[in-house]
Formats: structure tokens, sequence, C-alpha cells
């Protein structure tokens, strides 16, 4: 299969065009254009014969439209994800997410590409109503991040059925892992425990359903795999919460020692964005998709802790970051 990933320079992205490739598909990853010539986690993937990398923008059509010709599969990741950058720029998110993902599937209609997966996220629900939040919950957008990737997960979903588009939309919980950028939860606790003299985080009393990469990534793949499965709407969750205050001591106990944790004003997020509760039912993936997340218990998710602590731990990965994202 010839498979197109957008974002594959990111997180997720990364780990999905080493597990592709493996899987022996031919992977075009779309890396985002810099003048610095940086492909970001891409560049610690593992090169090999049946990858090609391509630079450029989901914001323009032009481009996106010659990407994908003689592609059989898109996999969407490509997105602006960070909620607080959100609420200073939301324009390039609507340009980025909507835009974007709207140029994408233009280019695959008219390329008659034969499955896309779109990526959207849990934050499309806001606040969780009711527990475990199953693909029917309602939506409410807290942040423009979070309408920004309604508005994508709409026009995905009018695309297939107004024109019959193959498409399925995988919906992530917080996923968390080798790679994560510094800004998120995890990774900021474990970085500024390591390498701050305290702790500076925003609400702690909030809860959120973790996934581990490796979780998340077998959720792709499985649908991947999956039959009958257009126009779906697909939670890939761990189904295990966590309070971040009860997180905070968790990653104490694996790294061995503990740090002052300081609330800062800035840090937290207005009253009415601030997202208290996020717990998905993983019933749909585990139907449709055969997938079932291996990290999804407080044991399991200690070991996943284990992983990631250990990997910013090494100073070669850590120097990969921009220092500053650390005292933000
Ligand atoms: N990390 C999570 O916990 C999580 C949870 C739910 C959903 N998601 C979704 O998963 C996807 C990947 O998230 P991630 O955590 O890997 O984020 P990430 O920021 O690491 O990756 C996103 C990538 O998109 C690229 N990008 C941004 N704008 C672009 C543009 N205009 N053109 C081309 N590329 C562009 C960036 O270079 C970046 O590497 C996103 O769609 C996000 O909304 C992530």
């Amino acid at each position: 299969m010839r498979i197109l990933i957008t974002g594959a320079d990111g997180f997720i992205g990364s780990h999905l065009t080493e597990r592709l490739l493996s899987l022996g598909h031919h992977v075009t990853a779309l890396s985002f254009y810099n003048s610095f010539g940086f492909i970001g986690w891409l560049n610690d993937v593992k090169k090999k014969p049946n990858l090609k990398i391509i630079k450029g923008d989901i914001r323009d059509l032009q481009f996106i439209e010659t990407s994908i010709k003689n592609i059989d599969i898109v996999f969407h990741l490509a997105a602006l994800i960070s909620i607080p950058h959100s609420y200073e720029s939301y324009n390039s998110y609507v340009e980025t997410n909507i835009i974007g993902t709207t140029n994408i599937l233009t280019a695959c209609k008219k390329n008659n590409v034969k499955k896309i997966f779109i990526t959207s996220t849990s934050e499309v629900y806001g606040s969780a109503k009711k527990v475990p939040m199953s693909e029917e919950h309602s939506l409410n957008a807290q942040s423009p991040y979070a309408a920004t990737k309604i508005a994508a997960d709409q026009i995905s979903i009018s695309f297939y059925k107004s024109f019959d588009l193959p498409i399925t939309i995988i919906r992530p919980f917080n996923t968390f892992g080798p790679r994560q950028s510094t800004r998120a939860v995890i990774p900021t606790i474990i970085n500024q425990l390591f390498f701050s003299k305290k702790i500076k985080l925003g609400n702690i009393n909030t809860k959120r359903d973790f996934t581990f990469i490796t979780d998340t990534v077998d959720g792709f793949v499985s649908a991947l795999k999956a039959k009958k499965i257009n126009g779906e709407i697909i939670n890939i969750s761990s189904g295990f919460e966590i309070s971040i205050k009860q997180l905070i001591k968790e990653i104490f106990k694996v790294a061995g020692f503990s740090k002052k944790v300081v609330i800062e004003k800035k840090r937290v997020r207005p009253n009415k964005s601030e997202v208290i509760r996020l717990l998905g039912s993983n019933k749909k993936a585990s139907k449709l998709l055969r997938w079932k997340p291996i990290y999804n218990n407080v044991k399991q998710f200690r070991l996943a802790l284990v992983k990631t602590v250990s990997w910013y731990n090494k100073s070669e990965n850590l120097n990969k970051f921009n220092a500053n994202d650390l005292y933000e």
C-alpha cells in the first residue's frame, strides 16, 4: 500500500510512520516545510527504501493535490494542537485544522484515494457529562483548538455523506510517550522534575484518560485492517483515568524523588475553557477494529510511565527539544 501520513514529523505521526514502514508499506511522510530543513521526529526514524519524505504545508491545496497523486491511503494527523496557543493564534488554527483538512479531503476526492483516516481528539467532547464517553457524547468546544477539530470532523463526515468519500475518523484521547512535546502535561512534569527547581503547573484537579503511544498506534493500524468503517467515528482510549494530582505522585514514584509543585495563575486556563474530565469508552474500537489497549489500568499505566520517564531521562533525547519549552 502507498500511504501518505501528514504530521509525520510530529509525536504520533513519527511513531505511526515507523510502524507502517516495519509492516512493509510504502510511506510518504509529510513534514511541515521550514527554511531550516528541519524534519522533526522523522530525524529519529530509521531511513528505509520504502520511506519518502516530502516537505510542504497542508494549507497549500496545489502542493497537497500533487502529493496525493498515486497514493492509496491517507492518515491525516497534521494539525496545530496546543490549547493555550490556540487562545492567542486562533486564525492559524482555523487555517491549518479546518482549511488544511478540507484541502486533504479535496485532493483525496480528486485522486480517488481508497481510504482516508482523519485524526480527531477527545477535546471535541469538552468536560464529560457522562462517563465513559462514547462517540455519541455531545460536542462542546471549550477552546479554539477544540472548535477547529470539531469543524474538521464535520467537514470530513460531510464529504462521506455528500461524495461517498471513504473516510473514518479516529478520535484519540490524551496520548503520551517518548517524543511528545514538553508542553504536554506528562512531559512537562517529568522534565521540570529533572531540570527545574520547582514544578509549575495549572489546574491539577482535572482528570484525563491517558493512552500510551504504542496503543494509539495499534489503534490506527487496526483501523487500516478493519472493514466497513467508512463514515464511522471511533474513540481510541485506554478507559483508565487519573487526576493530574495523582499523576504527579505516580511520576515521583517512578523517578524515585520529588519536587515542590507550584500552581501558577498564568497556567490555569479560563474557567469555562477548562476541560474537567475526559474518560473514554473504547467499546466501539473493540467491536469495529478488534482493538484493545494494553496499558489500560493503573499497573500498566505505571509501566508506560517507566518507559516514558526513562526516555526523557536520556540527555540525547532531551537535547532535541527547545529547552525554553520547559520554563514557559
Ligand atoms: N497528542 C495527543 O495527546 C493527541 C490526542 C488526541 C488527538 N491528537 C491529534 O493527533 C494529531 C497528531 O498530534 P501530535 O500529538 O502528534 O502533535 P504534534 O504537534 O507532535 O504533530 C503535529 C504535526 O503537524 C505538523 N503541522 C502543523 N501544521 C502543519 C501544516 N500547516 N502543514 C503540514 N504539517 C503541519 C507539525 O509539524 C507537527 O509535527 C493531531 O491531529 C492532534 O489533534 C493528539
